[in-house]
């Protein structure tokens, strides 16, 4: 959703409730292939639905796989080995899960079968290395060119039919840069192990254990037992083959847990916060960084595939760890370093500086925007807290736990930021690689105090434009949206439903404080009924007009309203907002468009919708509702005394939001100077 250029987040304050994270990467896009090489059908539950896992579907659909879906279920017909497909074109994204065993098993496929394939992704795949995996396939007699610098992608993987590769040496291949060559060797080298067992040799000290480990344990699931010496050797026993076994289940992802446990460590001050999907039974290594968080303060309480997760120690605790087996969730220490006593030192991440970006630059630039005092080399990054938080703008790098880090920074006050800052974070779609509504569920269980939330309220006469100019504002900004003439008129409606007689304020009121209504993106939900329809009626309209000047009625209505002032922010729209409402929003617009043209654009509006309409009676009644909304002793129509005046009639919807969006930038203290 936030297809954003950036998403704004007010000062947090604490953090609740239920998150149901989105399947691993590590293990969709394995499964994936090991599903894809198989023969016959796997049935994947709960696979990752994210960039990273769309363009291994792509390729494998590229490649001849059948691939069906039905709701949370993906079926895979695999290649059974053999490939229908002899030449292709893989466009990978930056899914180094994708580019890397994909590379070995075609590979394999093209000097053994015949073929050629071009392998290649985006600018930064371009600049992550894979020189150790090509090196470790051509002496098998794989022929691979590297189309651009050499060691890096994109490459092309060419061979003749009735090819056969050299297996009696132990394959051998470099383990410090990326533990993805040794996964792609052992995913892919399965396809040549028929006659003869595959014997890998690792060189150099292998990083990022536990990503080997998810490896073997697919593998066994998909009938292949891999036999070792510990990290060093590898052996595919002769015979070897992929057996589909018919289902799998995807649990959830790991490394997109740590960000929720880390907010439990950080605000799960009055409530836990429960992360569902990964817990005690995990295959993923990442899960370790619960004992990192728990080091740090965090309090989890693990279950089987359950964490729970609350504030325990804080300040939390300053580490020194060696995170050589948990690299991408150690990127989220260096977060829960801001809200430490001390110096954190994270050490062993010399991977960081060849994924997504070079995670060790980002990461210090960026914690060094917040007030942070840092130290990093090529290996390490130490963390201090701010001694002041600044409001800070954050490059996000193309990395999705960039931004997902990142985000954390938001809860400043509760380290004691003084005033409590903002934060920017630009590019926040970039999560999509492994987690496309991370903003919307972080969003989901996190707290701000009201005043620290921004709103824009737009009031205005009826069909001065106000709901369309707010909604387009509330889209443009990421913010909630606030409909107030459809608080009325479904007080209104449920007044009608409820045979309540327009006369009895008293009992209005009561139908007014219980009203069961919820936004659901353009919907509008009353007792869980769709009304949308039914709320836009012209005669829905004019009974709300009545019923809206009622003070009781009003004042009933007025917690609601004021509840929906929820982070990131909020656009309201109606006659009070500004005054009434939200006296304190920092930017509020009153739209004075002339009744004659609000009578030409709502009789277009009517047209447009096949409803016969006249404008005489449509002016007629506009003037009649806003000489009763301004009369009126409850909350009459007038604009605040510092609201903005913004005459729409001249303008199209583009221009007015763009006026707005102007007048923000003005008072957002994150756009100051621009
Ligand atoms: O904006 P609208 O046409 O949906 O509003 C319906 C009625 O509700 C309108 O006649 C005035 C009333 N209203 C109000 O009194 N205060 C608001 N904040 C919003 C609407």
């Amino acid at each position: 959703m936030f297809a954003l250029p950036h998403l704004d987040l007010p000062p947090l304050r604490a953090a609740a409730g239920r998150v149901r994270l989105p399947g691993s990467k590590s293990i969709s896009n394995r499964v994936l292939l090991l599903a894809g090489l198989a023969e016959g059908v796997t049935e994947i539950r709960d696979l990752l639905d994210s960039d990273d896992t769309r363009v291994m579907l792509a390729a494998l659909r590229a490649l001849g796989c059948g691939l069906e879906r039905a709701g949370p279920v993906l079926r895979v017909k695999g290649l059974g080995g053999r490939l229908p497909v002899r030449e292709a074109d893989l466009f990978l994204g930056n899914a180094g899960t994708a580019m890397r065993p994909l590379t070995a098993a075609l590979a394999v496929l093209a000097a053994t079968q015949g073929g050629a394939f071009t392998l290649r992704g985006v600018p930064r795949m371009h600049e992550r290395p894979i020189g150790d995996l090509v090196d470790a396939l051509r002496p098998l007699g794989c022929t691979i060119d590297e189309l651009g610098t050499p060691g890096y992608p994109p490459l092309r993987l060419r061979g003749q039919a009735g090819g056969r590769l050299a297996l009696a040496a132990p394959i051998r291949v470099r383990g410090d840069v990326s533990s993805q060559f040794l996964t792609a060797l052992l995913l892919a080298l399965p396809l040549a192990a028929l006659d003869t067992p595959v014997v890998i040799e690792v060189q150099g000290e292998l990083i990022s254990k536990p990503y080997v480990e998810i490896t073997l344990a697919l593998l066994a699931r998909f009938g292949i037992t891999v036999q070792r010496e510990g990290f060093a050797r590898f052996t595919i026993p002769q015979g070897s083959r992929y057996r589909t076994p018919d289902i799998v289940h995807v649990e959830g992802d790991a490394s997109s847990a740590s960000y929720f446990v880390a907010l439990g460590a950080i605000a799960a001050v009055d409530a836990p916060l429960v992360i569902e999907g990964v817990g005690s039974d995990s295959i993923q290594g990442d899960i370790a960084f619960v004992d990192a968080a728990r080091a740090m303060g965090a309090q989890v309480q693990a279950r089987p595939n359950a964490l729970e997760v609350r504030r325990g120690r804080w300040p939390l605790q300053a580490i020194a760890l060696d995170c050589n087996a948990i690299p991408d969730a150690a990127m989220t220490l260096a977060v829960m370093a801001l809200y430490a006593q001390g110096t954190t030192r994270l050490s062993g991440i010399a991977s960081w500086r060849v994924k997504e970006t070079d995670r060790i630059a980002a990461m210090a630039a960026e914690l060094a925007k917040l007030g942070a005092q840092v130290d990093s080399g090529a290996d390490f990054i130490a963390v201090t807290p701010p001694a002041r938080w600044h409001a800070a703008t954050l490059g996000t790098y193309d990395d999705h736990r960039m931004a997902m880090c990142l985000s954390l920074a938001a809860f400043n006050p509760l380290a004691g930021a003084l005033p409590p800052v903002p934060i920017r974070i630009e590019d926040p779609a970039c999560v999509a690689k492994t987690f496309p509504d991370y903003f919307e569920t972080l969003l989901a269980l996190v707290r701000a105090a009201p005043a620290e939330v921004p709103v824009i309220t737009v009031d205005g006469p009826s069909a001065s434009g106000k709901g369309t100019l707010a909604a387009a504002l509330a889209r443009r900004l990421g913010w909630h949206f606030l409909d107030s003439g459809a608080v009325y008129r479904a007080t209104a409606l449920a007044a009608v439903r409820a045979g309540v007689a327009l006369a009895d304020e008293a009992a209005l009121a009561r139908v007014a404080a219980g009203l069961d209504l919820h936004f659901d993106g353009d919907r509008i939900l009353l007792a869980g009924e769709d009304v949308s329809d039914e709320l836009r009626r012209e005669d829905t309209g004019a009974l709300a007009s009545r019923v809206a000047a009622l003070p009781a009625v009003r004042q009933a209505l007025h917690a609601l309203q004021l509840s929906l002032r929820r982070a990131p922010g909020l656009v309201a729209d109606g006659r009070d907002m500004g005054t009434a409402i939200f006296p304190q929003a920092p930017l509020k617009v009153f739209l004075t468009a002339s009744a004659a043209e609000r009578a030409r654009r709502r009789h277009k509006q009517l047209i447009s919708k096949g409803i016969e309409a006249n404008i005489a009676d449509l002016l007629a009644d506009i003037e009649a509702r806003d000489a009763r909304d301004r009369s009126r002793s409850a909350s009459p129509l007038r604009a605040a005394e510092d609201a903005l005046q913004l005459d729409n009639s001249q303008q199209g919807v583009d221009e007015s939001v763009d006026t707005v969006l102007q007048w923000w930038r003005q008072r957002n203290p994150l756009d100051e100077g621009r």
